[in-house]
């Protein structure tokens, strides 16, 4: 596959989601060292345009670290990341990555409005194009159910409002993927379901190619085209599980004898990776 340049990638529609394409990608923590750790080995993954994939697997299995590696934040040792055909490194600085991670990180000085509109006005800062078909904030605040909230400062919001706010500042640059590593590990049951629902929303809204990365089998299934069971270290992929469940998924979702079947079955061979 040819990496063609970062222009290319921004001329890109950008309300079309991008595919992802990982090829033999293995990432070897420490190389050289007395210690070497083997974290990933011979990955190969494609995510369609559009496609809401969800990665899962024992604790150290390294679905960080491929998401790190899908995100730019790390090179692999080898194999390699194409997102809509142009390097990680080109998605990032044209802006068209969105990362939402297990914390908020909201700037605690800035209110919610300036926390969304933080990288948009980076991005332009340092002289990027930013596009302009993305929504502005007051639009992403309705869409992440946080209207009338945009003069408010992180700390007079929820962990839930937080964790919204973090996924409209992810959609404010319009990025063609969306890269979610736990995105709701640290809120409360309720406020986690009602989370996956909104997001599935905003991504019915939006068709961003989302990558998902989470340790509940019930919430992988019930947003995923495809769940990616990985086995532990060093991590590869054991299984891709296709969800077929019709859309829109709703919580009566969750009540269908089809959804319990892939949950079982997920859950049997979770087990059995890690035995
Ligand atoms: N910076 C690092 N240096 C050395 N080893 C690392 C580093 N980061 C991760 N590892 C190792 O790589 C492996 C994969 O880690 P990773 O964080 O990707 O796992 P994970 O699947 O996300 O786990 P979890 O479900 O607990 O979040 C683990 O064995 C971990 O110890
Ligand atoms: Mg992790």
């Amino acid at each position: 596959m040819t990496v063609m340049d970062a222009d290319r990638a921004v001329a890109a529609p950008a309300d079309v989601g991008a595919s992802i394409a990982i090829s033999n990608v293995t990432v070897v923590y420490g190389a050289g060292g007395t210690e070497p750790v083997t974290a990933l080995k011979n990955i190969n993954l494609q995510v369609k345009d559009g496609e809401f994939v969800s990665l899962i697997g024992p604790s150290g299995c390294g679905k960080s670290t491929l998401l790190k590696v899908v995100s730019d934040l790390m090179r692999p040792t080898g194999g390699q990341v194409t997102i809509a055909g142009a390097s990680p490194s080109q998605m990032r600085k044209a802006g068209r990555l969105g990362l939402v991670f297990q914390q908020a990180n909201l700037m605690p000085w800035l209110t919610i409005r300036r926390n969304i509109g933080l990288l948009k006005s980076l991005v332009k800062g340092h002289g990027g194009k930013v596009s302009t078909t993305g929504a502005s904030a007051e639009e992403l605040l309705d869409v992440v159910g946080l209207t009338g909230f945009g003069d408010k400062f992180p700390h007079q919001l929820s962990g839930g409002m937080q964790q919204r706010a973090a996924l409209a500042r992810a959609l404010a640059l319009d990025p063609a993927v969306l890269l979610m590593d736990e995105p709701f590990a640290a809120l409360d049951e309720i406020t986690r379901d009602r989370m996956a629902f909104e997001l599935m929303r905003v991504w019915q809204q939006y068709r961003k190619t989302v990558l998902f990365v989470t340790h509940s089998l019930g919430e992988a299934v019930l947003l995923s085209d495809r769940v990616v069971l990985m086995s532990p270290r060093p991590g590869r992929i054991h299984r891709v599980f296709e969800i077929d469940l019709p859309r829109p998924r709703t919580p009566e979702t969750r009540l269908t004898e089809g959804f319990s079947k892939l949950v079982l079955e997920l859950n049997r061979e979770l087990y059995e990776v890690m035995s």
